[in-house]
């Protein structure tokens, strides 16, 4: 079985019954990284399994510091055992880092895990950040504004958010200039 197969059973008992919500993100995202195959050849696999799993850390099972990117990075390296790719995928998925310093986490992300390949790092972030909470594409505009109403102004996320919008519009960047690149062959 492939890693996309595997991590979609992982993602859905972890997420389907107690966040039915974010389990229709997840699977609009992974459908995001299938997509993304002809850029992406070979890994599109382990994309899709970033996608899969890059919420589980939201899942009650595993909630530990309340950081989704680091909780569901560490249940993968130690209880799932996950390819350690995955791992640093999930550690870093749509520009992470940012909240990872707004919560004192930054030393426990960045020396746990190391951040992936720019290129499949910024797939990743294209994906999540141009879908929304219940799996529909969005642009990713709409997506950050989104964001930022259903936190609030004040909220940390929205504080991170607004710190990795350079980060996020340039995963998007990135990606839609290689889709562009690669119709106009
Ligand atoms: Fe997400």
């Amino acid at each position: 079985m492939g890693q996309a197969e595997w991590a979609r059973g992982l993602a859905e008992r972890l997420l389907a019954e107690p966040l039915s919500r974010r389990w229709a993100h997840t699977q609009g995202v992974a459908a995001r990284a299938e997509s993304l195959a002809p850029i992406l050849g070979d890994e599109a696999d382990t994309l899709t399994a970033a996608a899969y799993l890059h919420d589980i850390g939201y899942s009650p099972e595993l909630v530990d510091t309340g950081f989704h990117p680091l909780d569901g990075a560490r249940y993968l390296r130690d209880v799932a055992g996950a390819d350690d790719r995955l791992c640093r995928l999930v550690a870093h998925h749509s520009c992470a880092v940012n909240e990872a310093t707004e919560r004192d986490l930054y030393d426990a992300l960045t020396k746990e895990f190391a951040p992936e390949r720019r290129e499949l790092a910024d797939a990743l972030t294209y994906c999540d950040m141009t879908t929304g909470p219940d799996g529909r594409h969005l642009d990713v505009h709409e997506r950050l504004a989104e964001i930022h109403s259903r936190y609030g102004p004040d909220h940390l996320v929205s504080r991170s958010i607004t710190t990795s919008t350079p980060c996020i519009l340039a995963a998007v960047d990135a990606i839609e200039t290689k889709l562009r690149e690669l119709s106009a062959r």
